[in-house]
């Protein structure tokens, strides 16, 4: 087989990509970029609204096909229902970005049972549900890509984030798990593990000067992501260009998890 030259390896024209918690922040970055490289997007999250608005910016600026779902993916009879309707829509899914999350602070004695379970419900079993809702479709056509947006908290702790870790670590092994089970199929599930990204997420620790620094003085470049800086990755993984790359963790977290 000739080599195609590396820079055609990153293209996705004619790949469908779906990307959950899509409306904002890194998901909404993760979609244009996805669409700049030239798939079709689908942006879902519980906002249809938002949704709405962000896939007609993102067909407008690059000319690809966008369609707004809404679904809570913490629900289960959501996550069938989305994605039976983005198969019937949309066609099969090439690429799937679990990508919708939430963080519920708190020290671990004063967390509540149900904020435990609104994270893992979301970040962990979410994931789970959806590889599953689309991943053997992806299997039975021979070509899929799965990207679980994980955390610097899916390799390290942090006081204060014992709902969130657990997810984020589960999730960097449920990554490894479905790579192993989906990798002679022609899919590859990866994780991207960002450090601190200025989203709303984040609006807490952004408003707090002394919080803010003491991210800063963790991260060896000294400064925060800026969104931007989390599409080179996403693209690279649901790309033809990661074609041997499975069952890995992309840690874009100016190297915060190297020390
Ligand atoms: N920002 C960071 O520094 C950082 C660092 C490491 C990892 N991450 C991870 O990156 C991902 C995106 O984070 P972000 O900072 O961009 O967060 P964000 O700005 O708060 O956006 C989260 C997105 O997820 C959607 N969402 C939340 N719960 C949902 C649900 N149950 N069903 C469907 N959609 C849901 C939200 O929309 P609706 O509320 O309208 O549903 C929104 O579109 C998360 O998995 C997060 O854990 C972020």
């Amino acid at each position: 087989m000739t080599a195609k030259n590396v820079m055609e390896l990153f293209r996705l024209d004619g790949r469908r990509a779906v990307v959950t918690g899509a409306a904002r922040g890194l998901g909404r970055t993760i979609a244009e970029a996805l669409a700049q490289a030239g798939a079709n997007v689908v942006i879902a999250s519980r906002t249809l609204s938002d949704c709405q608005a962000v896939a007609e910016e993102i067909a407008a600026s690059t000319g690809r096909r966008t369609w707004a779902f809404v679904v809570d993916v913490a629900n289960s009879s959501e996550i069938k229902r989305f994605a039976e309707e983005v198969s019937s829509v949309f066609g099969p899914v090439d690429i799937l970005v679990n990508n919708a999350g939430i963080n519920i602070r708190g020290a671990a004695e004063e967390l509540s049972e149900a904020d435990w379970d609104a994270v893992i419900a979301t970040n962990l079993k979410a994931p789970f549900l959806c590889a599953r809702a689309f991943g053997p479709a992806m299997c039975e056509r021979g070509w899929g890509r799965i990207i679980n947006i994980g955390s610097i908290l899916s390799a390290v702790g942090l006081p204060g984030r014992a709902p969130y870790a657990s997810s984020k670590a589960g999730l960097l092994n449920l990554t490894r798990v479905l790579a192993l089970e989906w990798g002679k199929k022609g899919v590859t599930v990866n994780a991207i593990c960002p450090g601190p990204f200025a989203t709303d997420m984040n609006k807490q620790l952004l408003s707090d000067p002394a919080q803010y620094e003491a991210f800063v003085e963790k991260i060896p470049m000294g400064r925060w992501g800026e969104l931007h800086e989390i599409a080179g990755a996403a693209v690279f993984l649901a790309s033809d260009a990661a074609s041997f790359i499975t069952g890995s963790a992309l840690f874009v977290d100016g190297g915060w998890t190297a020390q």
